[in-house]
């Protein structure tokens, strides 16, 4: 039950149907019995400065963007975080007293996910990144942050790559190809193929070595073909959705002034909603 004075933040995106963070934010809000609610905001392209505008004078406190207004959030920000300027977009807005802070919580969420698996430090350590579009940036700016000595981009359309590579410096290199497998210690795919309704992902893990691992930002279906072939091999084999639950954290801790957690029973609870569909 939420009273008149309910804290209000929702998640803009078109389409908005499919998004877990209702789920994830309603899980917080319940566990911590908040006078808040989260909501779908369904927003089209042409209408979202409009709809952006108004939020917060509806009272929002904040809320999460994804896409495609991920880069029009950055524009209009007033202010930005580090990891907003390095990506060029935002995924978490903050209202707060008529500035728009514009946050990339997906950089975060990245160095959360490699941690929860025992990957803290990367320093000597070869990265390969699947695709150049905006999730491959957030991944590269976590990798580069975590001390990776070199990234390889390897991309459909090689000039993408090499502009993503140019954005961050020396360590990040584009490729054609994976000859960089048998040296990585980490394969990150971001691209959209392998996600239910896409097409597979055709990739041969046999050149990586034992311990490394294989990261598939992808979450739906859960276990992805690439991520049944890591295991198979005896890679170490990490799923997505850890990504999603951790980027949610600190903009649910600015809204609704609560630090909330990731946990195993957060975990089932959105696994069981995405297998209801
Ligand atoms: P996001 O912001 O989620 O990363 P995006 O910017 O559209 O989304 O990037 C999608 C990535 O998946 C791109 O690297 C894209 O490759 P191109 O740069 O060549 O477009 C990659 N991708 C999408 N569909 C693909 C396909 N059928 N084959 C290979 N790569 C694909």
């Amino acid at each position: 039950m939420i009273s008149g004075r309910a804290k209000l933040a929702g998640v803009a995106g078109w389409p908005i149907g499919h998004s877990l963070s209702p789920a994830l934010h309603g899980f917080w809000i319940e566990e911590h019995k908040l006078d808040a609610a989260y909501v779908p905001l369904a927003i089209a392209p042409g209408d979202f400065k409009d709809a952006f505008a108004a939020l917060p004078k509806l009272g929002f406190r904040g809320l999460n963007v994804t896409l495609p207004h991920k880069e029009a959030a950055f524009a209009l920000s007033t202010g930005h975080d580090e990891a907003a300027r390095i990506t060029g977009a935002v995924n978490t807005i903050v209202f707060d007293e008529g500035r728009v802070l514009g946050r990339n919580t997906d950089v975060y969420g990245f160095s959360q996910l490699l941690r929860d698996n025992g990957i803290g430090s990367l320093s000597n350590r070869v990265a390969v990144v699947l695709g150049a579009g905006g999730a491959a940036r957030a991944v590269i700016a976590s990798l580069i942050g975590l001390g990776a000595a070199r990234v390889v981009v390897v991309n459909r359309t090689l000039d993408k790559a090499q502009a993503l590579a140019a954005l961050f410096g020396a360590r990040v290199v584009a490729q054609e190809g994976l000859a960089a497998l048998g040296e990585a210690y980490l394969l990150v795919n971001t691209t959209s193929l392998g996600m239910a309704g896409q097409p597979p992902l055709a990739v041969d893990l046999g050149a990586m070595s034992r311990g490394s691992a294989v990261i598939d930002i992808v979450y739906r279906p859960h276990e992805t073909a690439l991520l049944a072939q890591a295991k198979a091999l005896g890679l170490k084999a990490i799923d997505g959705l850890g990504m999603l639950l951790h980027q949610a954290q600190p903009g649910f801790a600015a809204w609704f002034g609560v630090e909330p957690k990731v946990t195993p029973q957060l975990r089932a609870h959105l696994v069981g909603v995405m297998e209801r569909g």
